[in-house]
């Protein structure tokens, strides 16, 4: 039986190192925190739609040179090589800055997707202008110069007004290999309205366009047919017999002088292979419906090119910080395999309910989720170390989730998908199946998040909600 699909929680760092082995992964696709200097808030909504002050902060996006990043750096700088050298030098430059910080949780980490990636193995870096100078050089050092393919940029937005600066409307990704021979799969994109204007500039009766192709075969090498057609004897570049075929089909177009040439259609037509400027791809928006409210979210379409580009069928394809699980959905939906590992409760249970809701109960036979509390030990232990990651993962259990206030509005409570409110007994049930287990043990484990399930304390009129049941 093929290996199950895995789902972790946790520090990547420690994943990769704990879990991973080296030389498994066909194709990476990372979204780290970009050194924004902001905190991903998902916010509770309010009863009358107003966005309430308590909110789950998803994940940090703000570093700083401390002891920590320090030690970070040291370890890097200790192992030596190409990425050390890249990190002194990124220190003569930064000095100890929040940058350096940065960077040194991202190069331990980098090395570790280096490691793990098969030879074939490819792998996308999604950052944006803050840190992708540094981030490439970084990449240099780490996968080596000549394992760099493209800069990706992909155009978010039309339009943004940033005061006194050109608007910033696009995001970066850095396409980087493991050896010189990656797996590649040519993907195209549709034409640009200028190119079909000018390129497929003739019409059929009944409106279809294309654009004319040679039929003639001077200076082609391999020569052509000789033969008389319509009166023209030259080299052609098909037989007689393709000739006529094509002519009964309608598929030859005579110029003002009688030359044919061939009828090349626009609707079957791939495209253009695509670019390494990708303005084709919306990013989402709030009333999308593929959105589930987690900050940060890519659209479904830019990992489909990238799956598609760099990996196969069956192949295995990891997303180290992979929020509400954009790659894992589609890497399911285009039967690779996958990894995720995140390192909040909130964005596990996002995935874990996007996952039913597109693929059905089944789906949860075919992976495993690694790092969650199992027992009540675990859970206690979660509620202790951060109320609002025992809470997401509480909701997770019972597939629900933060609610999206821009999208869903407010007055939707946390409840279940049969609309009842999560009794200790239902709980019970969810978290731990076995008949020993009393529901009482039950109410005090509820009782140690601060912030009880049905009637939150500290925010008293916030919101959750579950996605609608099927
Ligand atoms: C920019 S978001 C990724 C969004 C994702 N591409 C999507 O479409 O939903 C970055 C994610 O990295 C996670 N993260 C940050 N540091 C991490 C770490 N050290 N290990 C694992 N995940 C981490 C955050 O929790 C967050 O979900």
């Amino acid at each position: 039986m093929a290996e199950k699909n895995k789902l972790y929680y946790g520090d990547n760092l420690g994943v990769l190192g704990n879990y991973i082995a080296s030389d498994s992964v066909d194709l990476i696709y990372l979204d780290p925190p970009f050194n924004s200097r902001q905190n991903y808030n998902v916010l509770f909504a309010e009863k009358d739609g107003t966005r309430s002050a308590s909110q789950i902060t998803a994940f940090k996006d703000t570093w700083e040179w401390n002891e920590e990043a320090a030690r970070s750096y040291e370890k890097v700088v200790e192992n030596g090589g190409r990425v050390a050298d890249a990190m002194c030098a990124f220190r003569t430059l930064l000095g100890g800055s929040d940058m350096l910080a940065y960077l040194a949780m991202m190069a331990p980490r980098l090395v570790e997707l280096r490691r793990v990636l098969k030879e074939t193995g490819s792998i996308y870096l999604h950052c944006d202008p803050t840190a992708s100078h540094y981030l490439k050089l970084l990449m240099d050092g780490v996968f080596g110069a000549q394992m760099f393919h493209s800069e990706i940029i992909w155009k978010r937005n039309s339009a943004h007004s940033d005061a006194k600066r050109f608007g910033s409307v696009h995001d970066t990704l850095l396409f980087y290999s493991k050896g010189l021979e990656p797996f590649w799969c040519t993907q195209y994109q549709a034409y640009e309205p200028e190119y079909v204007e000018q390129y497929y500039r003739y019409k059929d009766d009944d409106g279809r366009r294309f654009m004319s192709g040679d039929l003639g075969a001077a200076g082609l090498q391999g020569g052509g047919y000789e033969y008389e057609w319509k009166g023209i004897t030259r080299l052609w570049r098909v037989p007689i017999s393709t000739m006529e075929r094509l002519d009964r089909g309608k598929r030859v177009f005579y110029t003002r002088n009688g030359i044919p040439r061939v009828k090349r259609y626009l609707d079957e037509s791939r495209g253009m292979p695509a670019q390494d400027v990708w303005t084709d791809i919306e990013a989402l928006k709030s009333w999308m419906k593929e959105r589930l409210g987690y900050p940060t979210q890519k659209p479904e379409a830019l990992l489909e090119r990238i799956v598609r580009a760099s990996s196969n069928e069956g192949d295995v394809v990891l997303d180290p910080f992979c929020g509400c699980g954009t790659t894992v959905q589609v890497a399911q939906k285009l039967h690779r395999r996958w990894v995720g590992i995140d390192i909040t409760h909130l964005a596990i249970g996002l995935i874990k309910n996007r996952l039913v809701t597109t693929f059905g109960e089944d789906i949860k036979k075919t992976y495993d989720v690694v790092g969650e509390p199992t027992d009540l030990e675990g859970a206690r232990q979660l509620a202790e170390e951060n109320k609002f990651q025992f809470q997401a993962w509480a909701l997770g259990l019972v597939e629900a989730r933060v609610a999206d206030s821009d999208r869903r509005g407010a007055d939707r409570g946390i409840e279940e998908k049969s609309s009842s409110t999560i009794t200790p007994d239902k709980l019970n049930k969810l978290c731990f199946p076995s008949k020993e287990v009393r529901v009482s043990r039950i109410q005090s484990f509820i009782s140690l998040a601060y912030f009880p399930l049905s009637a939150p304390r500290s925010a008293p009129s916030s919101r959750l909600l579950i996605p609608p049941g099927p």
